[in-house]
């Protein structure tokens, strides 16, 4: 029984053992580490597995060995003396060191027992000491990656790789470094203690009895020319079972060394490292990036800010510099609606060097459009009230219906506050006056004046019966008088008298038609009608046939042209001889009387005897008879002795009451009580 009971024990012991030398033995036992956990490996020394799964072999602590082995023995032999089964392993490694001074680097090694009792740091590398280091009975096998080049050991430089077989001398070694595939068998250094993580194969062929080792640098291809290869029968050294694993060590200097991954196979396919599944080595150089964060992260920051905030101040700005007042009620007026910003680009800014003039509402700048690249005068007015505004554009697009040949179209509007713009087209030639008076450089013949007198009519005559609603310029005289590409006189500023029944501020002082050019009745009633615009037309001819103004103050005495004229015609001159001297000879004798009489008569001082523009554009096309206006113009001087002495200044002087504080004088000249002026 007893027997019994001893035998099953040690049949049990037997087991255990057996159990204990067997893991992996037979075929294709291997193991994969992507990475490490603490119970994967038995550590000694220095070594452990830091939080994120690296094995770090050595610190900064110098002097120091350390250890990690696999925890269980493998079986490198079917039987003690049998031949060592084929293996293969790989890892990957990095040794990091931020001085030139380091430690002494690494090495792979399958050895029969997990310590190493009694083995040296530094260049010992944690393997032997002084007397084991070369003795057979050691049973080491080890893949030296050295740093440092010991003579005693016979190292052929610092940064090699080497097969040791029980000692630390090499039975072979090469510096490190690989042969690229498709390099032609190019060999490339590579530094060990870079930093850079690199990887390792060593392969032990069974049968061939060769052992060979191959670095790359990591994610790199295994090359298929190892770096090392040794013919060398591995039966002798290696035991039946063995420990597979890492020794490391550093000496007076230290420098950290990490296994990053590793793979072992006996006897079969190596299962390959997934090495994007590796952990991330610590950041090297930590400090000078925090430097860079500490410092660029925040001006980076203060910049993108200020840049947000002038991105942010110039967008109001410009939404503001741009901004328009845009009504619902205007929204029906789109086409004739321009944008603040089409006409601020198009008229540079309303720069001065756009400025065509200062007229009677506003300022005149030229532009050109940006959307349609056609050229424009925009007109700008001020205006402090909103009062009205409605019914005032509904008339200022009514009158952009208008079109006639002899007229400056009105394109459009825009309103911001406080200001309105008029946009019209554009008049390359100019206002008629600088063709007139003030020894112009440029004259017309009497060709072109007359075309533009008759243009003039035309325009005016449209205006009074051409449309569906009668619409009264108000303000006929050659400087509103423009003249296109092709000297054709057009009306500009047609309607504009009326933006004064709608709160504009006129910055002009003239505003109700311009003084001269004023009919008797107009300046008693304030009343603007066709037949006004007929005076006004009539002045304007004496002045295109005379080269003279309405009024022209010589001494003491204003020179009324109405009476001028007149007085040639009563005096039984030649009425022609009041001609413009400039014509010089070159002028049609009976169109220059045409245009004095036809003057003359629109200037009657009963609205009733005039002309309508009707019956002036017949006179001027000769559909009428020129005696007709003879006898106009008998009626013409009875009729305003009569106007001017009995009527004309108790009118005036009761139509302006408010005025008489200025001093204003009535002359005993028959056109002086119609035609005053201010002194
Ligand atoms: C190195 O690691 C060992 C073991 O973890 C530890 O005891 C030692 O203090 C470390 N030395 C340094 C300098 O970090
Ligand atoms: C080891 O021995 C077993 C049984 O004796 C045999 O089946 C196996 O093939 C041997 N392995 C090798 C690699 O020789
Ligand atoms: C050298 O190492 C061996 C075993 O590895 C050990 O027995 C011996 O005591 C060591 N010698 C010294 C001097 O430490
Ligand atoms: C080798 O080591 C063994 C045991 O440690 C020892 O008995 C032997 O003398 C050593 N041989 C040499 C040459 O040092
Ligand atoms: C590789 O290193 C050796 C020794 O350091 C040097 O002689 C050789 O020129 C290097 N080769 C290349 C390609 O850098
Ligand atoms: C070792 O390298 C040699 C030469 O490149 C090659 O012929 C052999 O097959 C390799 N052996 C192993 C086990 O990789």
């Amino acid at each position: 029984m007893a027997f019994l009971a001893h035998t099953m024990i040690s049949q049990l012991l037997l087991a255990l053992v057996f159990l204990r030398a067997g893991l992996g033995s037979g075929q294709g036992f291997g193991f994969t580490f992507n990475g490490f956990r603490p119970v994967d490996l038995d550590l000694d020394g220095i070594a452990e597995i830091t939080p994120n799964g690296l094995l770090r072999l050595t610190n900064e602590s110098d002097q120091s060995t350390s250890h990690a082995c696999y925890p269980h023995p493998i079986t490198f032999k079917n039987w003690t003396e049998g031949s060592v089964f084929s293996f293969c392993t790989t890892f990957v490694f990095a040794l990091i060191s931020e001085n030139p001074n380091r430690g002494h680097g690494i090495a792979f090694l399958a050895a029969p027992q997990m310590g190493f009792p009694g083995s040296l740091p530094s260049q010992y590398l944690g393997l032997f000491n002084a007397t084991s280091n070369g003795n057979t009975t050691n049973h080491v096998f080890a893949i030296e990656l050295d740093t440092i080049e010991s003579t005693e050991f016979q190292d052929i430089n610092n940064n090699h790789v080497g097969i040791d077989i029980n000692s630390l001398v090499s039975a072979h070694a090469a510096p490190a470094g690989y042969y690229p595939d498709g390099g032609a068998g190019k060999f490339e250094n590579l530094t060990l203690i870079s930093g850079r993580p690199m990887q390792v194969w060593v392969d032990y062929d069974g049968t061939e009895k060769r052992i060979n080792v191959t670095l790359a640098p990591f994610n790199a291809a295994r090359p298929s020319i190892p770096l090392l290869s040794l013919s060398l029968d591995l039966s002798p050294i290696v035991k039946k079972t063995m420990f597979v694993g890492f020794s490391s060590s550093t000496g007076s200097f230290t420098s950290s060394h990490y296994i990053l991954g590793w793979s072992f196979q006996m006897n079969g396919q190596l299962e390959g490292l997934a090495l994007s599944e590796l952990p991330n080595l610590p950041q090297i150089g930590k400090k000078p990036t925090s430097k860079l964060l500490t410092i660029a992260v925040p001006i980076i920051c203060l910049f993108s800010i200020s840049v947000l905030i002038l991105g942010l101040v110039s967008y109001i700005r410009r939404k503001r510099k741009f901004a328009e007042i845009l009504e619902d009620w205007e929204l029906k007026y789109g086409p004739h609606r321009f944008k603040y910003k089409d006409l601020y680009i198009a008229t540079r800014g309303f720069g001065d060097q756009g400025l065509l003039g200062a007229g009677g509402f506003g300022r005149v700048y030229r532009g050109v459009l940006p959307t349609s690249n056609t050229e424009v005068a925009v007109k700008r007015i001020s205006h402090d009230s909103r009062q009205g505004m409605r019914e005032f554009v509904a008339e200022i697009v009514s009158i952009g219906h208008l079109r006639h040949r002899n007229l400056v179209a009105l394109l459009g509007y825009c309103r911001r506050k406080g200001e309105l713009f008029l946009v019209y087209d554009y008049m390359p030639n100019g206002s008629l006056d600088k063709y007139l008076f003030n020894q112009p450089k440029v004259t017309l013949n009497w060709t072109q004046r007359f075309r533009v007198i008759k243009g003039v009519a035309s325009g005016l005559l449209y205006l009074h019966e051409g449309w569906d609603q009668v619409v009264i310029h108000r303000d006929i005289k050659a400087s509103n008088i423009l003249l296109d590409a092709e000297l054709n006189g057009r009306l500009a500023d047609f309607g504009l008298a009326r933006l004064y029944d709608h709160g504009i501020d006129p910055q002009s002082t003239q505003v109700m038609g311009t003084l001269g050019y004023l009919a008797p009745e107009h300046t008693r009633t304030s009343k603007a009608t066709k037949t006004t615009d007929v005076f006004s037309f009539g002045a304007f001819l004496l002045e295109m046939a005379t080269g003279r103004r309405p009024i022209e103050p010589r001494g003491t005495q204003d020179v009324i042209l109405v009476d001028w004229v007149f007085s040639y015609w009563s005096r039984g001159r030649e009425i022609l001889e009041a001609r413009d001297p400039n014509l010089g000879e070159d002028f049609v004798a009976e169109e220059v009387e045409l245009a004095l009489m036809l003057g003359l008569v629109c200037s009657h001082s009963v609205p009733g005897a005039r002309p309508t523009m009707r019956q002036a554009v017949q006179y001027l096309e000769a559909d009428l008879p020129m005696q007709d206006l003879s006898s106009s113009l008998i009626s013409f001087h009875s009729s305003r002795v009569r106007f001017a002495h009995q009527e004309a200044f108790d009118d005036f002087v009761r139509s302006q009451p408010c005025s008489t504080d200025k001093a204003f004088s009535v002359s005993s000249s028959i056109a002086d009580s119609l035609l005053f002026s201010e002194r």
